[in-house]
């Protein structure tokens, strides 16, 4: 017995040390925390429960046989945020880069579905260098079946995630489907294909930065919805979007009680609005005083800042705000803004949040670039 025990303890602490201290200090060196770390900062202290741990790839091609690491590089579990159930996946880039494997996408599989059963979101930490090159079409197979429960999931509990790597293909497509993608500047980087293939097909010379990093995705595609400095950072405000969310779409927000009364008068808002309308004003001004404590979480700050989306508190229930912003575009509703507000009103009505609308808009955009780009579908 003691022998079973020592092999098993053995076994566990190959699975935490991964890829190997060598690889562990290279990640560190890389300014990002190991997968666990990850866990232990987004996760209230002590509330993680693991699964998996000692799961193994079954690929015999190219030596994997002899090359196995517990875990697989995935950490999969459950815990808590703020006391509130949530289902996890962290990728292990000292594992093969965290690229997916079956086994690796059976385990995130796995609290997928559990999470779907019992009600609760699921959180995943992505670095991963997509699909695992040794095991071909069965690793592909795998992000089908990850694909599939993110599409059953929609709507039904919120699925949020953080990209705090260098995600290639199927790394990517996956998070694209999820309700919110958060990513951590100049460590996460999202592509379908990375810039020598694009060097190759298409002869335009980008660096990895410029093509997906964290800036180019939260201005320019709107792939993105915040960008944060660094992993502590960025899971640090995981936590503050997650008190806003609901579990799943049969439970209401939690309620936070605020020493802000419902009855405060703010005379600045009698002025805040100019007489002459050509005269623009700082919307977010006007959120900030509206809202419980001046609490405002804003989603995609930087793309398409003609309209202003987020979440924030009345009287200690969540509400999802979606304004017009007279400062850029004098407020006018394009393509991009449509889209942004759009996706977002879908999350709120999915979620039950109720969503408070400040209107200022002198109506949309004119121009052949919108009509093109069809302004008249998305708008
Ligand atoms: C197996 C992989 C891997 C992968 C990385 N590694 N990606 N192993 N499958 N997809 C391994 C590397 O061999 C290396 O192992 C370790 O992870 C670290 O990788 P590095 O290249 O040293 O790191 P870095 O320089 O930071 O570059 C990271 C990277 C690069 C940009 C992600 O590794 C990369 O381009 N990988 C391949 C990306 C890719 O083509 N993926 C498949 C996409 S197709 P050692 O042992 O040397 O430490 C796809 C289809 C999905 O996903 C379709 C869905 C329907």
């Amino acid at each position: 017995m003691q022998d079973i025990l020592e092999q098993l303890e053995k076994k566990r602490a190959a699975a935490r040390l991964g890829g190997g201290q060598k690889r562990i200090d290279a990640q560190h060196g890389k300014g990002k925390l190991t997968a666990r770390e990850r866990l232990e900062l987004l996760l209230d202290e002590g509330t993680f429960e693991e699964w998996d741990m000692f799961v193994e790839h079954r690929c015999t091609d190219f030596g994997m046989a002899d090359n196995k690491i517990p875990g697989d590089g995935v950490v999969t579990g459950y815990g808590m945020i703020n006391g509130r159930l949530v289902f996890v996946f962290s990728q292990d880039f000292t594992v093969f880069g965290g690229a997916l494997s079956e086994a690796h996408a059976e385990k995130i599989c796995k609290v997928m579905d559990q999470a779907m059963k019992v009600g609760a979101p699921v959180i995943g930490l992505n670095d991963s260098g997509g699909a695992r090159i040794q095991e071909g079409v069965a690793s592909l197979g795998g992000y089908a079946d990850v694909f599939q429960r993110t599409v059953m999931a929609s709507g039904v509990i919120p699925q949020i995630s953080m990209i705090m790597g260098p995600s290639a293909g199927g790394a990517v497509y996956s998070p694209a489907m999820t309700d919110f993608i958060f990513m951590v500047k100049d460590s996460a980087y999202m592509f379908v294909t990375g810039p020598e293939v694009v060097k190759t097909v298409t002869h335009e010379e980008v660096s990895a930065e410029e093509l997906g990093g964290a800036i180019t995705h939260t201005t320019k595609s709107g792939v993105a919805d915040l960008a944060f400095e660094n992993d502590v950072e960025a899971l640090l405000m995981l936590r503050r979007l997650y008190n806003y969310l609901p579990l799943n779409n049969r439970e209401k927000a939690p309620v936070r009680p605020s020493a802000d009364p419902a009855g405060r008068m703010d005379l600045s808002l009698d002025t805040l609005v100019p007489e002459n309308p050509n005269k623009p004003y700082d919307m977010k001004e006007l959120i900030v005083k509206t809202v419980d404590d001046g609490d405002f979480f804003e989603i995609q700050p930087e793309y398409a800042k003609n309209i202003i989306i987020g979440f924030a508190r009345m009287e200690g229930q969540s509400v999802g705000i979606v304004a017009n912003q007279p400062l850029v575009l004098a407020g006018c509703l394009d393509i991009k803004s449509s889209i942004k507000a759009a996706r977002f009103v879908r999350f709120c009505d999915a979620f039950n949040i109720p969503v408070i609308t400040f209107v200022d808009v002198p109506g949309f955009m004119p121009g052949t670039s919108q009509e093109y780009g069809g302004i008249i579908k998305h708008g």
